[in-house]
């Protein structure tokens, strides 16, 4: 144990003395412990919240510690769990009774005993996470650390305090965690609780959908997401949770023609956007943009590999995987599914940029034409340097184009400049289909470029497309 060590300097933020205060008047020792300790150690910014264990009633804990702050605030708990939390201005308390805990196979839900400390440590995920320091007056900043976590930090490993099948089996989601902090620390996971969560990464199906969605989002939100897929896959937890990327891995040759592992090609476009944009959405973009690939791939001796329309498919298999998910099927599943669907056209137009390609693609993709050609950048993965530059300088190119066209023609938020009613009454007539037409009509000439996008000149062809139609104006 290095009971030595102090992090006195880690306890600045005034709801510390609060609780020391509190321990105090009810006779209990407490300490603050887990991702607090572990993110001050590592420099890693301000914590928004604390978790505080009480050997004895955190319940009671939180209650007093309420009842000594200015203005009370409300203490939520949660009976079955033992823990209460709390909120000030600037953080979040959460407060448990050190315990022994053994779980039920079939739920996380454990059965819940009171304990020691050392105890609770011991049920805690990662030696990193089990480290505590000491909020008693006497011993204030102690660091208690039983499992040599503070080492782990150091050599940034993730290991278990018991045996790694143990931890993993008590609660699955921690397999999710470990592949998580690996993620967001850089840190390795020791061989044997990779191995550990390979052999458990069933019991993964007890943990409800939402829990293993906010890993995945955590994942996804760090520097080189990558890491955390490729973790996932090796595990095979990846099977479970996202059978469609899976499907993408390997390739394939038939008469000498290979096509790339789409595996692998996708994560690299999912760290090339985390350079770009922190967008939880447009990385899950990234993360599916490809997915359509697997059940589209034909191959013909003519032009060898093809995924025809894995943009169509593959958009409609979003809504699916949201939902089996239980991810939220609003604007962020259809902005996805937008991604996914027009993921190629930047591409399609780069090598042959005109003016109306351009207004098609501003028109289609709307607000979310910066996003899509972030996702597009992110696409290019050629090894290949003459490559990567020539396409790279062709995005460029559609880039000044969207300026100029924009400038010119106001595609973006597009309001056509002849409305219904003004057609209606130039022509004398009730709403009917001729009047789609018209609009329709003039929306294309703007597209094509063959008129400016100005009330005066889609006026004009308002006037020809009508008598076109044997309309007569007033
Ligand atoms: N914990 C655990 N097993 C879990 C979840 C949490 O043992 N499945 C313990 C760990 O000691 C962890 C602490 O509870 O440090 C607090 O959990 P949580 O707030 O979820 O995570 P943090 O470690 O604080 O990290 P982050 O805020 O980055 O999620």
């Amino acid at each position: 144990m290095s009971e030595a060590k102090n992090y006195k300097e880690a306890l600045q933020h005034p709801i510390f003395k609060t609780i020391t205060k509190a321990s105090q008047n009810l006779q209990l020792e407490c300490y603050v412990i887990g991702g607090f300790v572990r993110d001050h150690i590592l420099n890693r910014g301000n914590a928004k919240d604390i978790d505080i264990v009480a050997v004895g009633s955190g319940i009671e804990l939180a209650k007093e510690v309420s009842r000594l702050l200015p203005n009370n605030p409300k203490v939520q708990v949660f009976k079955t769990y033992g823990t209460a939390m709390l909120k000030t201005e600037t953080i979040e308390v959460e407060f448990v009774g050190a315990r022994k805990e053994s779980y039920t196979r079939d739920s996380r839900n454990p059965i819940v005993e009171n304990g020691t400390l050392e105890d609770d440590q011991n049920r805690r995920d990662f030696t990193i996470n089990a480290l505590a320091l000491s909020l008693s007056e006497d011993t204030l900043g102690n660091l208690l650390d039983p499992f040599n976590g503070l080492e782990d930090l150091k050599s940034k490993i993730i290991k278990t305090p018991l045996s790694p099948g143990i931890t993993y089996s008590d609660d699955p989601l921690r397999m999710m965690r470990a592949i998580r902090f690996a993620t967001q620390l850089g840190f390795k996971i020791e061989t044997s609780s990779l191995k550990a969560i390979a052999e458990h990464r069933d019991r993964i199906k007890i943990i409800t959908k939402e829990r293993i969605v906010e890993e995945l989002h955590k994942i996804l939100l760090s520097d080189t997401p990558s890491i955390g897929f490729k973790l996932l896959e090796t595990t095979d937890l990846l099977q479970h949770i996202l059978p469609e990327l899976i499907a993408l891995k390997g390739i394939d040759e038939v008469e000498g023609q290979r096509h790339k592992d789409n595996f692998y090609h996708t994560l690299e476009v999912v760290d090339n956007i985390a350079e770009n944009t922190d967008d939880l959405w447009l990385r899950w973009a990234a993360l599916l943009h490809d997915i359509g690939k697997a059940p589209t791939k034909r191959f013909s001796k003519k032009v060898g590999w093809t995924f025809h329309g894995h943009e169509f498919v593959g958009s409609k298999m979003v809504f699916k995987l949201f939902k089996r998910l239980k991810m939220p099927l609003n604007e962020k599943m259809k902005f996805v599914q937008k991604m996914v669907l027009m993921s190629s056209r930047p591409i399609v137009i780069a090598s042959d940029v005109t003016d109306s390609a351009v207004r098609r693609l501003v028109f289609d993709a709307g607000d979310f034409i910066e996003e899509l050609m972030t996702l597009c950048e992110a696409d290019i993965t050629t090894k290949n340097p003459k490559r990567f530059k020539k396409y790279h300088n062709n995005f460029k190119i559609v880039r000044q184009k969207m300026v100029e066209v924009e400038e010119r023609d106001k595609i973006r938020n597009f309001q056509p400049p002849v409305t219904g009613e003004e057609i209606m009454n130039t022509f004398n007539i009730q709403p009917s289909r001729e009047i789609g037409i018209i609009k329709e009509a003039i929306k294309e000439a703007i597209l094509e470029g063959e008129i400016p996008n100005e009330h005066e000149a889609a006026y004009d062809f308002m006037i020809k497309k009508g008598k076109e139609l044997g309309l007569k104006n007033n």
